[in-house]
This record gives structure tokens, sequence and C-alpha cells, in this order.
């Protein structure tokens, strides 16, 4: 399994390198920056910081692991740490671990000095397919999670595939919802891709992971470039998450993975866009039902709701969620429809009553 070279067109444009062994390769990717600090969390510093063989040239910090870390108090924690690291306007912060380790660091770096560089290593399987490529960063405030952030692209984005080995089963499962999300959005092709190897990504194979990490990123490249800012057609990469969201404040933020509220919520979005005469082909909800199966992911409300133990039978817990959704428009929830694999409409209102009978 050789690497794999993905360039995001963005201003500036930078490379995404997919594949196995890339953790050797930060230091040289990294060396001529005039200093380096790495950011990571308490579960991958065991790991897999001594495998970036830093301890010559990059101090680190290490924040608490988990969905909590993404407050202002732990990004002035680590701006501080890149202070007393002597770091200055041409050095670069490392942002070695999951999605939450890259919106954190990649907050900071934005924010020390008015902006420095950001080399993501990512090392879950959402960060690798998602959260490492578009250049957006976050942390929650208490109202509210993601609500204030930046936009600010990587320089360079190291995703190595072996790290995936050590991801909880749960975890992976997260990262093959946003995968499934992606081959919908990306279109016929890899859909079937995603078909032939599902038994071999759920059994972690190098090659399989290679292949379909590095397509999921080629997909959300092409729409980043075109639209960085989420003005129009970014928005696309939401399919399924107005009503993941639901079902992530219904369940209690954490109680279930994100992308697997994802998967649920690609489930309802095509039969919403069935509904309303969007979605064309109505044996598509049908083939990502038996797709989701053979990934592990489940397929309903009921399905996830039993094996996370959460209740999500009253529509209307799951409704105030959409509604918080701020990626709708004032008061009325917006979704991503499908009119078939590669081709999507966004904005999409629900009519009066919809939402009830849907969530049902
Ligand atoms: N910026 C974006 O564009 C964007 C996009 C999607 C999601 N996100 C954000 O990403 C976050 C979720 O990211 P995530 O799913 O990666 O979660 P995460 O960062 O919390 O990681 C999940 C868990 O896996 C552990 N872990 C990480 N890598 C590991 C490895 N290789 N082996 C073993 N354990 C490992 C972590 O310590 C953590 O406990 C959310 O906060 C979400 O808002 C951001
Ligand atoms: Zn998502």
């Amino acid at each position: 399994v050789r690497a794999r070279t993905i360039r995001v067109e963005t201003a500036p444009a930078y490379d995404v390198r997919v594949g196995p062994g890339l953790l050797a390769d930060v230091d040289a990717a990294t060396s001529s920056y005039s200093a380096r600090a790495i950011v990571t969390d308490e579960n991958v510093a065991p790991l897999y910081l001594g495998k970036l063989r830093a301890s010559a040239w990059a101090a680190h910090v290490t924040v608490p692991p988990g969905e909590d870390s993404k407050s202002l108090v732990v990004v002035e924690h680590v701006l501080d740490f890149l202070v007393e690291s002597g770091l200055d306007r041409r050095s670069c912060v490392v942002a070695l671990g999951g999605g939450v380790v890259g919106d954190v660091a990649g907050l900071a770096a934005s924010l020390y000095m008015r902006g420095i560089a950001c080399v993501h290593v990512p090392t879950t399987l959402l960060a690798q397919v998602d959260s490492s490529v578009g250049g957006k960063t976050a942390v929650n405030l208490g109202r509210g999670k993601n609500l204030a952030g930046t936009f600010h692209q990587p320089a360079l984005v190291l995703a190595d595939t072996t790290t995936l080995a050590t991801l909880p089963d749960d975890e992976l499962r997260s990262g093959l919802g946003e995968v499934v999300k992606t081959a919908l959005l990306d279109g016929e092709e890899a859909l079937a891709e995603l078909e032939a190897r599902a038994e071999a990504l759920v059994a972690r194979d190098a090659d399989a992971l290679a292949d379909v990490v590095a397509r999921c990123v080629r997909l959300k490249a092409s729409i980043v470039a075109r639209d960085p800012r989420e003005a129009n057609e970014r928005k696309a990469l939401n399919l399924g998450h107005t009503f993941a969201h639901g079902i992530e404040h219904a369940a209690g933020y954490g109680a279930v993975p994100h992308g697997v509220a994802v998967a649920v919520g690609l489930v309802l979005a095509l039969r919403a866009g069935i509904e309303l005469g969007v979605t064309r082909d109505a044996a598509l909800v049908e083939r990502v039902e038996a797709l989701h199966a053979r990934l592990g992911l489940p397929r309903s409300l009921a399905e996830l709701s039993q094996r996370h133990a959460v209740r999500l039978d009253d529509p209307r817990d799951l409704i105030v969620g959409m509604l918080h959704d701020k990626k709708g428009a004032a008061g009325a929830p917006r979704f991503v429809l499908l009119e078939a694999p590669g081709r999507w409409r966004i904005d999409v209102a629900a009519p009066a009553g919809a939402l009830e009978r849907w969530l049902a």
C-alpha cells in the first residue's frame, strides 16, 4: 500500500497524504518551520507520540480525551503552551489525534499571533475522512456545539491509516457513518466501492482503508475548494446531519458517537427524500440499509436506541435538537436531500407536520 496525495485547491492550497506509515514523515515534513509544537490527547499520546520521534525537536501538550476538551479554556491552555514553547510566526502546530484535538489545535493555531501554520495528523477515521480537511475549527459554548470557531486551512494533512488499528469499534463505526455519507454525495462508483469492500473495512484491511479514506478526502477536497466558506455547495456535506443533530440532542451529547447518529440520519433523509419526490430511486434506502448492516451501523432510530440504551421515541425531543441546528435558517430546520447518488439538493424545508411523521 503506497501513500496517495490529494491536493486541496483552496487559497493557499495544501496536500493531504493518505496511507500507512506517514507518522514517520511528520518530522521531515515540518522541518522547515522555525519551531514545532504538538497538541494531542491522553489516549493518543502513549500510542503514537513516540512514533513521531519528536522528542528532539518538539514540545507537546496533552489534553483530556473527549468532547469536553472542545472549550475556550482548553484553547487558552494550549495558547499558553505555545508561548512557553517559544513558537513565533514562522512556527507550526502539529495536531495529533481525532477531531477534538484537530478542532482545538486548529483554533489555537489560527489565533496564535493572528495565525500560524497547523499540520494535521488525524488518528481517527472520522478525522481522516472529514474533520482534518477543509479548515473548519471550533469549540463548544455552554449554549451549543461548535459555536466559536474560525476557518483556518491546514498547511498539510498526513493521514496515517495504520493508526486506525487501535481505534475502539464505536469510533471506527462513527467514521464509517461519515464514509457512507461521503459515498452518497460522491456517486455510484464510490457507493459501489463501499459495497464491494464493506467487510474488508470492518476488518480494518490496510488497502481498503487507504483507498476509501483517499476517495472520501478527494470528494471533500473538491467541494471545499469550490466553496471554502460554506456559502452554498459545502452545505451538502451536512447530508444526514439535521436528523443527526436531533438524535444527538435527544440522546444527550456524547451518548451516541456522532457518525453513528449520522448513519441513521442518512436513512431518515433518504426516506424524507422519497416522500417529497426528491429521491427518485426508492430502492436506494434499502440499499443503504443493507450497507449499514454490513458495516455494523444502525438502520433506524429503534435500532440505535436499543444499541446505545438511549430514548428516541418522542419526536418532540429530536425536533428541539433539529431547531437548534445553527445551520438552519431561523426557525425552520433545513435538509440536504439526495436526488440520486452524486446528486443532492440543499436547503430543503419540511412541509408542516412532516417532521413528526419522519421521526415517528
Ligand atoms: N472541523 C471539522 O470540519 C469537523 C468535522 C467533523 C467533526 N468535527 C468534530 O470532531 C469531533 C469528533 O472527532 P472524533 O470522532 O475523531 O473524536 P475524538 O477526537 O474525541 O476521538 C475519539 C476517541 O478516540 C480516541 N483516539 C483517537 N485516535 C485514536 C487511535 N488511533 N487509537 C485509539 N484511540 C484513539 C480519542 O482519544 C477519543 O477518546 C467532534 O467534536 C466534531 O465536532 C469537526
Ligand atoms: Zn459529521
